[in-house]
């Protein structure tokens, strides 16, 4: 009761203040009501490359004196933003989906010229990482709660959240009685959380069928990959003879992945009617081989090996492909999520693609051949049409009444 007594009490935008334990926040929209409340833990693990090419591991709480600059609230989104330190920032986004609301994304914003939080460190740069974290199906008007701790994971982070307690879209200025419980809470028997005296009665069914099935934890859905750059040359003094710019994302029977372009080395070739761009991550490597007859190019074979987030080792080729193909001299794109299966196994989604394997010119990508389904001009060419017969009629409308009136005035004078 104590916790919303004080949650009417600080009313101000903005502000956040402590209790004795977690990390309280209170968002207030413009009107000044509660709109978002949160209190949680949240620990970091961090690495960092230093100064002596080392790498570091370093380890932070959140603090509990914190702002929340930036937060906002909205009827259906809202965003609370959490400032600590010198210049580190860890927000979250909320969303109405129904009668439910959710998180998207949390962004965790570090800046490692913070020399307390991070000794040595090689830059003074302020990274992001981003994770999805479980939360979702939170009835609106509820809390939500974990007190179980929950580990997210990114490239160089990792967070422990617990003791979380939060609210988004708060109605009538007073966070809400009724909770939320994340699957962890909750007891393994799967009734109604809240009914503890006949959690203790023995089930009736035989100990087989009661095992909880919460091994097969649901992953969550995967960001959108980041759009790697890949342009290749023979050697430091000759130009780009290749050029593929992508986003991609793996799938190895039911195993998704991102492929991440931080970090990658390219090699490969250029050849007067085969090259081949190979891109190398710590995870994967991919292969892929142009060519051209007479006047069209194409991906030709695609080669990527690597290793699951479950440890399993792959490597799947297919030699008979026609994608991606446009005219020598041009570039092929296609910003659309495509999706292509490569093997029986292995199927790639592509983002923001634009490749040029042939023809670079100045290290830049000649005009391009728009994929199918970004051809915006099949719209377009009706617009432009439609636009200038309206123009043509407004100006006809026009000279009518202009020469109306001019002889309507006529009229009058002579009259
Ligand atoms: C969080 O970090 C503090 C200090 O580094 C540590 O004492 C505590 O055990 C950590 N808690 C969890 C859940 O990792
Ligand atoms: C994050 O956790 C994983 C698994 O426990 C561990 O392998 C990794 O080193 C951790 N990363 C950091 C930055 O602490
Ligand atoms: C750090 O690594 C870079 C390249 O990897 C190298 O040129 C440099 O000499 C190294 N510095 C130290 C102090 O080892
Ligand atoms: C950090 O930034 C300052 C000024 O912005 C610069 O003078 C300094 O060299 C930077 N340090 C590192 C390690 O990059
Ligand atoms: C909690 O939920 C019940 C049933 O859904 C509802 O009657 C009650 O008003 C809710 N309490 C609050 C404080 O929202
Ligand atoms: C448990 O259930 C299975 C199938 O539901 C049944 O075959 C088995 O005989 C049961 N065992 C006991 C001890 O009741
Ligand atoms: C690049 O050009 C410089 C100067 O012309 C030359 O010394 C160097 O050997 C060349 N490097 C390669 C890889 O051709
Ligand atoms: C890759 O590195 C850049 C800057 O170093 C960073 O902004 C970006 O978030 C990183 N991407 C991923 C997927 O970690
Ligand atoms: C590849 O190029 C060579 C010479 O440029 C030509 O003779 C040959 O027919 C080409 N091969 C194909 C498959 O187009
Ligand atoms: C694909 O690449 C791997 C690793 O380089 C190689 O062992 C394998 O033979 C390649 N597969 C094909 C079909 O080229
Ligand atoms: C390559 O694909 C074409 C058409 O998709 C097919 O006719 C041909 O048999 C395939 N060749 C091989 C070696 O699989």
């Amino acid at each position: 009761m104590y916790r919303y007594a004080a949650v009417v009490l600080s009313l101000a935008l903005g502000i956040a203040f402590q209790l004795s334990h977690g990390t309280e926040v209170n968002v207030t929209d413009k009107d000044n009501n509660l709109c978002l409340y949160a209190n949680l833990m949240v620990n970091f693990s961090v690495s960092y490359d230093t100064t002596d090419n080392k790498s570091a591991t370093t380890e932070f709480e959140l603090p509990e004196t914190v702002t929340s600059d930036g937060s906002k609230c909205d009827t259906t989104s809202s965003l609370l933003k959490i400032n600590f330190g010198e210049g580190h920032s860890w927000s979250v986004n909320f969303t109405v989906n129904g009668k439910m609301y959710q998180t998207d994304t949390i962004t965790f914003s570090y800046n490692l010229g913070d020399t307390k939080f991070f000794p040595k460190a090689s830059t003074n740069e302020t990274t992001n990482v981003y994770v999805k974290p479980h939360i979702t199906d939170v009835g609106m008007d509820t809390c939500y709660s974990c007190k179980s701790k929950e580990v997210l994971e990114a490239d160089s982070v990792n967070q422990t959240l617990w003791n979380v307690l939060i609210q988004a879209f708060v109605s009538n200025n007073i966070t809400s009685e009724n909770i939320t419980s994340c699957a962890a809470d909750v007891p393994t028997t799967p009734v109604a959380p809240t009914t503890h005296a006949t959690s203790t009665a023995a089930p009736i069914t035989n100990a087989t069928s009661t095992v909880p099935t919460t091994t097969t934890t649901p992953t969550p859905p995967l960001p959108t990959p980041t759009t790697g750059k890949y342009n290749f040359k023979p050697n430091e003094n000759s130009t780009v003879c290749l050029m593929a710019y992508f986003g991609l994302r793996v799938a190895y029977k039911q195993a998704e992945m991102n492929f991440d372009p931080n970090g990658t080395t390219i090699s490969g070739s250029c050849g007067d009617n085969t090259s081949e761009l190979v891109v190398v991550s710590t995870k994967m490597t991919i292969m892929l081989t142009f060519v051209h007859d007479t006047k069209k190019f194409r991906l030709h074979a695609l080669n990527i090996t690597g290793k699951t987030s479950a440890g399993v080792t792959f490597s799947e080729a297919n030699t008979n492909l026609s994608l991606w193909e446009a005219a020598v001299g041009s570039s092929y794109m296609c910003n659309k999520e495509q999706s292509y299966n490569i093997t029986s196994q292995l199927t790639i989604d592509t983002f923001d693609l634009q490749v040029q394997p042939f023809g670079v010119k100045n290290g830049v990508f000649s005009t391009a051949e728009d994929c199918q389904g970004d051809a915006r001009e099949s719209f377009l060419v009706p617009i432009a049409v439609g636009v200038a017969l309206l123009v043509l009629i407004l100006i006809v409308l026009m000279a009518y009444f202009i020469g109306r009136k001019r002889n309507m005035a006529t009229g009058y004078e002579s009259f």
